[in-house]
């Protein structure tokens, strides 16, 4: 496929390699084409990879991967463009994290909203689906570093675009089992509201390779 990797971050990088990796053509997009981060792993990642704007790389996509900082995403996805993006799965996997006033970061949107209604309230045309922002870049393509069975969620209104970022989901290493869906859009919340959680589970296991498993009575 022909992929649109919306981000330059640790995020970015790693989905962007992994989708290479696997045969598809990639684009990473940032504010100004020229990224510094996204010239050098395009550069290194061969004939498949290129960069651009958030622009260039919403349209060279036939999907697209918002990996974008989550209170700036609604910014960058303007910058990528309602048409660019119009009918095309987005996969959301930002999460709206505030740093700005010290160290435990809070969320610009929780509660009774989430980014991910909010990208698909600000662009209706896109088949947004919120998924992997519950685990650490690493994680996210190789769940395989985290022992044992172990959960990775997904959401959106769009059922054929959910079954879309599925087989993505299970090109990374995700078996079919481990991947939960949690209906529409409106589960972002808890999955974005998940970080709370998440932040203490890294302090308190001391590293950031972990996921919970949902297990249920048989
Ligand atoms: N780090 C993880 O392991 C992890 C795990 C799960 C989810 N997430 C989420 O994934 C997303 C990406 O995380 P990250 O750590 O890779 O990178 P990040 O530093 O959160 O975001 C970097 C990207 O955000 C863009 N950006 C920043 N400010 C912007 C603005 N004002 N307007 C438009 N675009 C702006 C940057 O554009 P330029 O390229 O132009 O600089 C860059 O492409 C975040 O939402 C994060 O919460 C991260």
């Amino acid at each position: 496929m022909h992929i649109g990797v919306l981000g330059t971050g640790t995020v970015g990088r790693t989905l962007a390699q992994a989708l290479v990796d696997r045969g598809h053509e990639v684009r990473m997009g940032a504010r100004a084409a020229g990224n510094a981060k996204a010239v050098a792993w395009s550069d290194a990642a061969g004939p498949l990879a290129s960069e651009g704007s958030f622009e260039d790389a919403a349209a060279f996509g036939e999907l697209a991967f918002n990996a974008t900082a989550g209170a700036a995403s609604l910014e960058a996805l303007e910058m990528a463009g309602a048409e660019q993006l119009a009918g095309k799965v987005l996969i959301d996997v930002a999460n709206p994290l505030d740093s700005s006033e010290g160290t435990a970061p809070t969320l610009t949107v929780c509660n009774d909203d989430s980014l991910g209604e909010t990208i698909q309230r600000a662009f209706p045309e896109v088949r947004v689906v919120k998924a992997l922002n519950t685990v650490t870049a690493a994680v996210m393509v190789a769940p395989e570093l985290v022992p044992g069975d172990h959960t990775i969620f997904v959401c959106g209104n769009d059922e054929g675009a959910k079954t879309q970022a599925r087989g993505l989901l299970e090109g990374f290493g995700w078996p079919p089992d481990s991947i939960l869906d949690l209906g529409d859009i409106t589960a972002a919340r808890g999955m974005e509201m998940y970080l709370a959680l998440w932040l203490r589970l890294w302090g308190a296991t001391g590293t950031a390779v972990l996921n919970v498993a949902v297990r249920t009575a048989p």
